[in-house]
């Protein structure tokens, strides 16, 4: 089974001229899901992790799977406003504009073992403010991981300092 298999390409979503990397076909089938993770946490080589840190809304499947997996805390990083108690907040650029993630204040300790998961390595801009959020507490960043990576893009220059795997490379 290559997992490769269960990502759709759709051209031109959500702009004309993007070729969209849908993962719905990997969420929708048992034995893709298992592979998928079973591939991410080997990753780790046994390494032990206290918090899984997921990024709104795509990083939220497989980071609770691998939460669950790896026996950790799930923290969830969102989108402004969505969270009720107290907020830390990291910003990052955008094609035009800028734009925030928030995590709890309390959802991470000092020195805590943080494995950050997201489905799509892309710009890189997502992943360094997540970065941020977990340093600003006191994490200590095991590995990010991904699904996927747009390499073209060169999103891991902005979170080079950090171990990175990725399940799939384009
Ligand atoms: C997408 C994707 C990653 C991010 C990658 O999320 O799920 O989180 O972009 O791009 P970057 O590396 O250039 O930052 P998006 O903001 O579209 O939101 P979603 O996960 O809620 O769909
Ligand atoms: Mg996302």
């Amino acid at each position: 089974m290559k997992i490769e298999n269960y990502v759709r390409d759709i051209q031109g979503f959500p702009k004309e001229g993007i070729l969209f990397k849908d993962i719905t076909p990997l969420l929708n089938n048992p034995e893709a899901r298992k592979k998928c993770l079973s591939i991410l946490v080997k990753s780790l080589n046994g390494q032990k992790i206290d918090k899984v840190v997921g990024a709104e809304s795509r990083g939220f499947f497989f980071g609770m799977l691998l939460a669950q997996e790896l026996n950790a805390g799930f923290v969830p990083v969102r989108k402004p406003k969505k969270l009720p108690h107290e907020t830390i907040s990291a910003s990052y650029e955008l094609e035009y504009g800028t734009d925030t993630l928030e995590m709890h204040k309390d959802a991470i300790q000092k020195g805590n073992r943080v494995l950050i998961h997201d489905d799509v390595l892309a710009t890189g801009g997502t992943a360094k403010a997540v970065c941020d959020l977990v340093t600003e507490l006191g994490g200590e960043i095991v590995q990010c991981n991904f699904l996927m990576e747009l390499s073209f893009l060169n999103g891991r220059e902005k979170i080079k300092d950090n171990p990175i795997f990725v399940a799939i490379t384009y």
